[in-house]
């Protein structure tokens, strides 16, 4: 166990040095690197440079490994030829070197399922003569840049996820993540903004929430009741950091509920700041992560500028780390949150978890 750092004790954190086990997922620490894209992977199939990249940082001690978001089978699930894909042969044979890779490293490993839905940009360059699909063809300000899924479509698209579920038992990782955060296509049923369905899948926030719920539901199905489904949410979109879906604790339960009783074993609330509480006109001052935890009762990963001086495409942050860390800290003794994902931290320095672990905080490489 590690003696932390010496000389201040509020930056220990070795009590997110032990087991989680949720179901059939075990993870030997409580750090998580969190999704990022990287758009390394040509013509979609990750490659030996992938298998090395998640290695390295599986080596540096985050005991699970969320990949990069990773396209489901269309239409149009993004926008970049680069980003790994989650379907055919190619794919599946460059997933399985990459957790082969993570799991001789002691890690787990889950891949984040995407699908971009509207948010794919004026000129894709995968798939470009395929039109954007969402609940409603229109963007965040109304306007229309694609088409609305038909029933067709969205049967379609529960084929899609299905197929990269099996594929992700199959391949031998330890669980998957459905993106259904930030703005893109499941958070955009989500969002009244760009929902504007007048069928079971748009109106109230339980309606708004049915998509997403089929998907977990299907997904549940296809994969048996031990592969554990991790469901990344966010109050923000890549859009819009302001945006909320939620306002009041009542409200998010609307949300979640439909997609714990489809079979979520772990929500990922993701948020930019993890110590900021998440209504400020409640009594309980608990962030996304802890409300999540509380309405649901399950395992929650929180995030959000973990070991890092800046918000996720936000401004400077004025407390110091070691004054983050004991906060970090005195929430996961409360049971505020189960697993943290670190993510630009990462970036700058994939030893960055051992680096902690051992004390080594003068030897960490600062994200810039
Ligand atoms: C380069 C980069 C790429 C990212 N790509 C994704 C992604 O593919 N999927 C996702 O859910 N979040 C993505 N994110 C958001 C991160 O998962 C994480 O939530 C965010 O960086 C905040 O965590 P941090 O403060 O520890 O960096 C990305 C972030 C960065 C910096």
């Amino acid at each position: 166990m590690s003696q932390g750092a010496v000389g201040d004790p509020s930056i220990q954190l070795d009590e997110l040095f032990t087991e989680f086990q949720a179901g059939g997922l075990r993870v030997r620490n409580r750090f998580a690197m969190a999704p990022m894209t990287r758009v390394k992977s040509p013509d979609g199939v990750p490659n030996a440079e992938n298998a090395e990249y998640y290695r390295a940082h599986a080596a540096g001690g985050a005991g699970l490994i969320i990949t990069e978001g990773t396209y489901v089978r269309g239409p149009a699930a993004g926008p970049l030829p680069k980003v790994p894909r989650f379907y055919g042969a190619q794919s599946a044979q460059g997933w399985r070197a990459v957790v082969d890779a993570v799991h001789a490293e002691g890690s787990a490993i889950v891949p984040q399922l995407w699908h971009t839905g509207v948010d794919r940009g004026e000129s894709p360059r995968f798939e470009p003569d395929a039109l954007s699909v969402s609940p409603s063809g229109v963007d965040h300000t109304g306007k229309r840049v694609g088409r609305a899924l038909t029933n067709d479509d969205l049967d379609a698209l529960l084929a899609s996820y299905v197929e990269s579920a099996i594929l992700a038992r199959e391949s031998g990782f330890d669980g998957l993540e459905l993106h259904g955060a930030h703005g893109y296509l499941l958070d955009q049923f989500f969002w009244a903004t760009t929902n504007h369905r007048d069928d079971s899948h748009g109106g109230t926030l339980r309606a708004r929430a049915a998509f997403p719920a089929r998907v977990v539901a299907a997904v549940r199905e296809a994969v048996g009741p031990d592969f554990p489904i991790i469901y990344r949410y966010s109050q923000w979109k890549g859009v819009d950091y302001t945006a909320r879906i939620a306002e009041t604790p009542g409200e998010l339960e609307e949300l979640l509920i439909p997609l714990v009783e489809a079979g979520v074993d772990i929500f990922h609330t993701s948020t930019r700041r993890h110590w900021e509480p998440e209504f400020t006109d409640h009594a309980e001052d608990l962030g996304l992560a802890g409300w999540t935890k509380k309405i649901t009762g399950l395992p929650v990963i929180t995030v959000g500028s973990v070991g890092v001086d800046s918000v996720f495409q936000g401004g400077q942050i004025d407390e110091t780390q070691s004054q983050r860390f004991r906060v970090l800290r005195e929430q996961f003794e409360r049971g505020e949150f189960d697993l943290v994902a670190v993510g630009r931290a990462l970036l700058a320095d994939p030893e960055w978890v051992n680096k902690v672990r051992d004390g080594r905080l003068a030897d960490i490489v600062p994200f810039r």
